[in-house]
């Protein structure tokens, strides 16, 4: 693989690591900014999740804007409302303006989810595509992990210290803003713009010599007399199959649980009355897993395809979490054995369904209909993500940590089901191949 294939990549999934960071780091904000702005419970649960309806809006930015002006500068646009966001954020003196904050950063969170996996899955060469498209999820993964470990660090420097965990977001933000300026922009968009010159300059730096012109010529192909594309057109016969396995597995990559971990797991130890004083030790064990596994993921992709993962995973994930509800209901919650669910969970997760959706919905559509596909597909993403945050506590008390993780253990398995008939393998193939084979 070409180094240049790979840093590039890397730039673009920084977008992901903003993500991971900008979802993450308010988890450590929540017990001082709820008695600084004076919010109840209610208040706190819409304070906090203001962001996913931001990142909501980020993504139909993203869809339509990118096809219009480039994968590239509306990255740099998401790059620059992170770092306005993270500066509103952490100098707003009233609820409005925080909140219109953490709407702005929601916005470039939603920007980043789409635009990020879908630039990388277009420079990538079809036989690295899943791993290079997986480092957005690494990369997700890290920023999850920064924002825990930088909260951490930065809980004791005095009553502004919420301020500075959300000023800390400003710095990824430059670098991605800045390092933006050194990747080249995606050969299909500019295919798609009658830019074919510069697109085959492209592909030769990405592919080698010896295919750009090959390449070059299948996107073209793929391109060719197609008239503007409207989100319309995704309900045509042979794209709407598509558009319901994105959108479904973009739910189901939510509704089987990821995030009540993520964002609950003290909430969940404290459940089960273990001290917070091994809250960190948890989220360190939490979150090495998870960036450990999906490592394990980007070794695997290629090799054994997405399908395969996510079958083995989606399974793994479904014993993990009856076991936990198994616990529950035994009253055995004072063990080691939740820890050890708990991780088991993560670690199915994070070596399948948390990567593989991202690249799956990369490569489902076509090119002309690539932004537009994605869009919907991952603001089905983002509603389940919010249902789920919005609901879990909510769960928790009313039906106990039994029924709840029982629920989301059959989600699993009826997500397995979902996999096992739907869902195509689309390793090894390049962009327009696959485009050929939905075709039929
Ligand atoms: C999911 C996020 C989740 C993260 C955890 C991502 O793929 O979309 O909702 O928080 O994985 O690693």
């Amino acid at each position: 693989m070409k180094l240049y294939v790979i840093l590039i990549s890397v730039v673009a999934a920084l977008g992901g690591l903003l993500f991971g960071f900008d979802t993450a780091v308010i988890s450590g904000t929540i017990i001082f900014i709820q008695p600084y702005f004076g919010l109840s419970e209610a208040g706190l649960g819409w304070t906090v999740s203001s962001l996913l309806f931001g990142c909501i809006a980020g993504v139909f930015l993203a869809g339509k804007s990118s096809d219009l002006y480039g994968r590239k500068k509306v990255l740099m646009l998401a790059a620059l409302l992170f770092f306005v966001s993270a500066l509103g954020s952490a100098f707003a003196h009233s609820l409005v303006s925080f909140l219109f904050a953490r709407i702005l950063g929601g916005l470039a969170v939603g920007v980043a989810s789409i635009l990020s996996p879908m630039y990388i899955a277009e420079i990538a060469p079809a036989k690295y595509r899943g791993t290079l498209v997986s480092l957005n999820q690494l990369a997700i993964v890290i920023g999850i992990l920064v924002a825990f470990f930088s909260n951490y660090l930065l809980v004791n420097t005095g009553e502004n210290n919420w301020r500075w965990m959300l000023l800390v977001m400003a710095a990824p933000a430059l670098l991605l803003f800045v390092s933006l300026f050194l990747v080249p922009e995606s050969p299909r968009w500019l295919v798609a713009h009658g830019r074919n010159d510069d697109a085959f300059n492209v592909l030769v730096k990405t592919s080698g010599k010896e295919y750009a012109s090959a390449d070059l010529k299948e996107i073209e192909e793929s391109l060719k007399s197609q008239e503007e594309s409207t989100f319309r057109d995704l309900l045509a016969p042979k794209i709407k199959p598509l558009l319901f396995i994105g959108a479904i597995l973009a739910l189901f990559q939510q509704i089987t649980g990821i995030n009540t971990i993520m964002y609950y797991a003290p909430k969940i130890f404290a459940n089960v009355g273990q001290s917070n004083d091994s809250a960190l030790l948890q989220t360190i064990l939490i979150g090495g897993t998870n960036l450990i596994f999906t490592l394990v993921a980007m070794v695997l992709i290629d090799r054994f395809g997405r399908k395969l993962l996510i079958i083995v995973g989606s399974t793994g994930m479904m014993l993990m979490l009856a076991g936990l509800s198994g616990l529950f209901f035994t009253q055995q919650t004072t063990g080691v054995l939740v820890l050890t669910f708990i991780l088991g969970y993560i670690a199915f997760f994070a070596a399948s369904l948390g990567p593989a959706l991202w690249v799956v919905v990369a490569e489902l559509f076509p090119n002309r209909l690539r932004s537009k596909g994605m869009s919907v597909a991952i603001v089905s993403l983002w509603i389940a993500c919010a249902i789920v945050s919005i609901a879990f506590p909510v769960m928790l008390e009313k039906l106990s940590g039994g029924f709840t993780f029982l629920i989301f253990a059959l989600i699993c398995l009826v997500n397995l089901l979902f996999v096992l008939k739907y869902v195509p393998e689309t390793k090894g193939k390049t962009l327009e191949e696959l485009e050929k084979q939905f075709a039929e």
